[in-house]
């Protein structure tokens, strides 16, 4: 068994926060959104791992993963030059699977469900294909399948204008070799891309053996603001664990699980978690509300924030309105004069500058 994780695309949606950068690399909790599919597909016992990367994008995503020792894993790099679609990253990567079967995820992706039970059926039910489903409010912004009283898939369609049920696919999808004659069989779509939708369409066509299963956790497709920050909240809500590494003075009064990473200073702040704030940060006079990463090497001073995600090498300074909702990019600098408006929501990119005044 391989896996196969989809890091390429140019993740336009969360312009302009990934403009520079893989959206895949966005830190959910700290945390990139990427690492969580890799443990989760090392947790399962699957530690061959090919990740797909795009020219843009790769050189950072390989830097910071690395080889795969820091997961136990083994990790391959497989360049593709274009977004074709999810069944094109599937065939550039046919070298890398051979005829192994694979489960597939897709690197903005994160659920809760643990994947072994999942990989056990797929492999003792010799499945060609076994999908995942779950409810959603907005079926046509993804894959969505028509099951029938028994749950079987009968039709699969990408991104319908009038969908035929509100259960979309879920970024995850277990293989056999048989897909690879259905991507070959396959034309691209409307959006001009080889959509793995399709290719799973075919397979049922061709009467193979597909099955769904609906998912009862969360599922996270964190292509959005607002689905960043959920990502944000229900991971630091499950997963988070208090550690105090860096330095607290008396003034500050920390409650409820706060994660505070080595060589950060905190000097008259309050910190409600659950919060998470990273290595060699410099936060002063501040109030950190519950649901709120701030990265490494961010400086906060005279600021209240709450929900809300800070990169890395971010300034915040002399805000005292609450900060809510808000995602802030690496090293964007922001400052307040002292006449205020009353409320603000932010989403602020990469090396953005901003002062209100
Ligand atoms: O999130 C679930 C949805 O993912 C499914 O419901 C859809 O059926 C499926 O097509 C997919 O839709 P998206 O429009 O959300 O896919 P997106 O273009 O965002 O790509 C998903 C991931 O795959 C993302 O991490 C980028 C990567 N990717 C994408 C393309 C098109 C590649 O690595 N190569 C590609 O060619």
């Amino acid at each position: 068994m391989k896996a196969l994780i989809l890091s390429g695309g140019k993740g336009t949606r969360l312009r302009p926060l990934t403009y520079t950068g893989a959206k895949q690399l966005v830190p959910v909790a700290n945390k990139p959104i990427l690492w969580y599919g890799i443990e989760s597909i090392v947790a399962a016992g699957v530690t061959d791992i090919g990740i797909i990367i795009s020219p843009e994008t790769g050189e950072e995503v390989k830097a910071k993963t690395g080889n795969g020792d820091r997961f136990g894993a083994n990790i391959t790099y497989i360049l593709q030059n274009e977004p074709a679609g999810l069944a094109h990253a599937v065939k550039i990567a046919r070298p890398f699977l051979g005829d192994s079967p694979f489960v597939m995820y897709l690197g903005d992706n994160l659920i809760q469900n643990e994947l072994g039970h999942f990989l056990t059926d797929f492999k003792e039910q010799h499945m060609d294909a076994l999908i995942m489903l779950r409810p959603v409010p907005n079926p046509t912004a993804f894959g969505v399948a028509q099951v029938d009283a028994q749950g079987r898939v009968l039709h699969l369609v990408e991104k319908p204008k009038v969908p035929p049920s509100n259960l979309a696919l879920v970024g995850i999808y277990f293989f056999a070799n048989t897909i690879h004659e259905a991507i070959d069989r396959i034309q691209p779509s409307a959006r001009g891309e080889l959509e793995i939708t399709d290719a799973i369409q075919d397979l049922i066509n061709h009467q193979s053996h597909v099955e769904a299963r609906q998912i009862e956790g969360w599922w996270l497709d964190t292509g959005k603001k607002d689905d960043l920050l959920e990502a944000n909240q229900i991971v630091l809500d499950t997963c988070l664990q208090s550690e105090m590494l860096g330095e607290v003075d008396s003034q500050s009064q920390i409650s409820g699980r706060v994660k505070i990473g080595s060589g950060s200073k905190l000097i008259n702040c309050t910190v409600r978690g659950p919060v998470v704030i990273g290595e060699d940060c410099h936060l002063e006079n501040c109030f950190i509300g519950p649901y709120s990463s701030v990265a490494d090497q961010v400086t906060l001073i005279d600021a209240d924030l709450e929900h809300s995600v800070i990169l890395k090498g971010a300034k915040v300074v002399g805000i005292h309105q609450r900060i809510v909702d808000s995602v802030i990019g690496q090293r964007a600098q922001l400052k307040l004069a002292p006449q205020r408006p009353k409320a603000l929501r932010f989403m602020i990119g990469d090396d953005s500058q901003i002062e209100l005044s």
